[in-house]
């Protein structure tokens, strides 16, 4: 999607720097922003949307909170959008081993980063450019595929995961967000290791009083949680604003 301004330039891609980058745009960023990074955020935003079938788009150019949203651009072209931010979740933890008894079966809440939302522009879909701005995104919020959630994936995410990160297998949930098994592997270890109290940064025992967020469309659910998720989290990313290459 064409730009009449060098869009790669304002993710801070030195003068004469060819092919693709990607690029991280967080609160900050915008709010330093003359306007033009808005525009691509909420361009890429409505293409993505169109693209999924959703009546509003999930990513604008207005505010992203604690959200990051990552940017793949080449001169004047914005290619793909993702955006990521953590969300607490009650999700139901796969049927593991008979051992485990207190934590089978039962609700858990988490709260996993998430990609939120995620857009290949339809010129240059499988080409490898989602691998690319997903593979960037992970670099730099240190974090493995099947640690993180999915907002509704589409049939397309899915095939992506499975292709790229061998991700596939996963407990239905009414909440539209797909946990990984494997997501929780760390968690079955730790409990299986330790027997102690133990409580992974990720995943707490759920606090029924706490609203989950609901997925994608759910319009007043997602909005409770913009705000959510851990400061310091936000602060580590704020510095993270170089582009990758
Ligand atoms: N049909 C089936 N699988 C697909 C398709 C498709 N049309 N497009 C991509 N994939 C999957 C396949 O596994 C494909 O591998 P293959 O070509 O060997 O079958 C693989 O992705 C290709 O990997 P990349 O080229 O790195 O990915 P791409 O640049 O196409 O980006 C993305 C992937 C972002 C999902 C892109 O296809 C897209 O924008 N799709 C439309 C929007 C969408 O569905 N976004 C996800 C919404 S859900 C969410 O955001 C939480």
């Amino acid at each position: 999607m064409e730009f009449p301004f060098d869009v790669a330039g304002l993710l801070g891609a030195p003068a004469g720097r060819e092919g693709p980058l990607v690029g991280l745009v967080d609160e900050s960023h915008l709010r330093a922003d003359s306007g033009m990074l808005s525009t691509v955020l909420e361009e890429m935003g409505k293409r993505s949307a169109a693209a999924q079938g959703l009546r509003k788009p999930v990513t604008s150019g207005a505010f992203l909170g604690d959200q990051r949203v990552y940017l793949l651009a080449q001169g004047k072209t914005a290619l793909g959008v993702l955006k990521v931010g953590r969300k607490r979740l009650f999700v139901e933890a796969p049927f593991r081993s008979c051992e485990l008894a207190d934590v089978r079966n039962s609700f858990q809440e988490i709260e996993p980063l998430c990609t939120l939302d995620f857009y290949v522009h339809e010129k240059c879909q499988r080409s490898g450019l989602g691998h690319q701005l997903f593979s960037v995104m992970l670099q730099l919020e240190e974090i493995a595929p099947e640690q993180m959630g999915y907002d509704r994936p589409s049939p397309k995410l899915l095939a992506f995961l499975q292709k790229h990160h061998g991700l596939c297998k996963h407990k239905p949930q009414n909440n539209n967000f797909v946990v990984f098994d494997a997501f929780w592997d760390d968690v079955f270890k730790s409990d299986v290791r330790g027997r102690s109290g133990y409580t992974p940064s990720t995943c707490r025992q759920s606090a029924s009083h706490r609203q989950p967020s609901m997925g994608r469309g759910v319009t007043s659910e997602r909005k409770s949680v913009l705000s959510s998720g851990p400061a310091m989290d936000h602060q580590r990313h704020r510095r993270t604003a170089a582009p990758i290459f």
